[in-house]
């Protein structure tokens, strides 16, 4: 579970997609984005199920099933669009216990108990939203599991400035429904989630893009 997936285990998953849009931008986010490797990375070993918030077309889902990842994972995601084709291609790959639901993140979570998963959402919510939904998360993570965060951190640098823009280009493309609103900075997770009782680590996770995301990691 720590290396990266092959090639044909990609396709495969690309290839469960309906629309040739979603087949083309799967194939291309997991080849390109470090993201999933490194979260599979921090959930090797996990008996409890994912709650991936903000979860998009189902890729981490998809990628942790494929790495032989087991426990019950479930997706949630404010864009009916996208949940509908996650569970589309769950039918098409057979996969069990996958499941995904529409809600909005900004007014609830389901009820749960494991590791939660937040990629590239809290740049879409105020900075109150934020610790509003830090505070929830943290809740639901169980004794031995984890908080994973991949964000961008609000600082002086280029990297963040084509964070910013690479995202109003997601919005203006129809890509992404909301503008971002307000990027963290390290401190936000320092706080909260210390806070909650959870051990904090932050480490760059830049893999081959100009952004200035980070892995934060967040255990109890
Ligand atoms: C950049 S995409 C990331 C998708 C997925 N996490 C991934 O890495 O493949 C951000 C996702 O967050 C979702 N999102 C944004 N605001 C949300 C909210 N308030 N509640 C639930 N989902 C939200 C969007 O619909 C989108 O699918």
């Amino acid at each position: 579970m720590n290396t990266p997936l092959p090639a044909a285990a990609l396709k495969h998953i690309a290839s469960l997609s309906a629309k040739r849009w979603d087949r083309c931008y799967t194939a291309m986010k997991l080849r390109s984005d470090p993201v999933y490797t490194a979260v599979t990375r921090e959930l090797a070993g996990s008996a409890l199920p994912v709650l991936d918030i903000g979860c998009g077309l189902g890729l981490l889902p998809f990628y942790l099933r494929e790495s032989g990842f087991t426990p019950d994972i479930i997706g949630f995601d404010y864009d009916t669009r996208k949940i509908a084709s996650a569970q589309v291609m769950t039918g098409q790959g057979g996969y069990a216990g996958l499941s995904f639901m529409a809600g909005d993140a900004r007014t609830g979570l389901p009820d749960f108990g494991g590791n939660v998963v937040i990629l590239d959402i809290l740049q879409f919510f105020t900075r109150v939203e934020q610790e509003t939904l830090l505070h929830a998360a943290a809740a639901r993570v169980e004794e031995g599991g984890k908080l994973i965060i991949r964000s961008c951190l609000a600082d002086d640098s280029t990297r963040f400035r084509i964070t910013v823009a690479g995202d109003w280009f997601a919005k203006l493309t129809f890509w992404m429904k909301a503008a971002p609103v307000c990027y963290p900075d390290r401190a936000l997770f320092e706080s909260v989630l210390s806070s909650a009782g959870l051990r904090v680590r932050a480490e760059p996770l830049w893999g081959g893009t100009p952004f200035n995301n980070h892995l934060i990691v967040a255990e109890r």
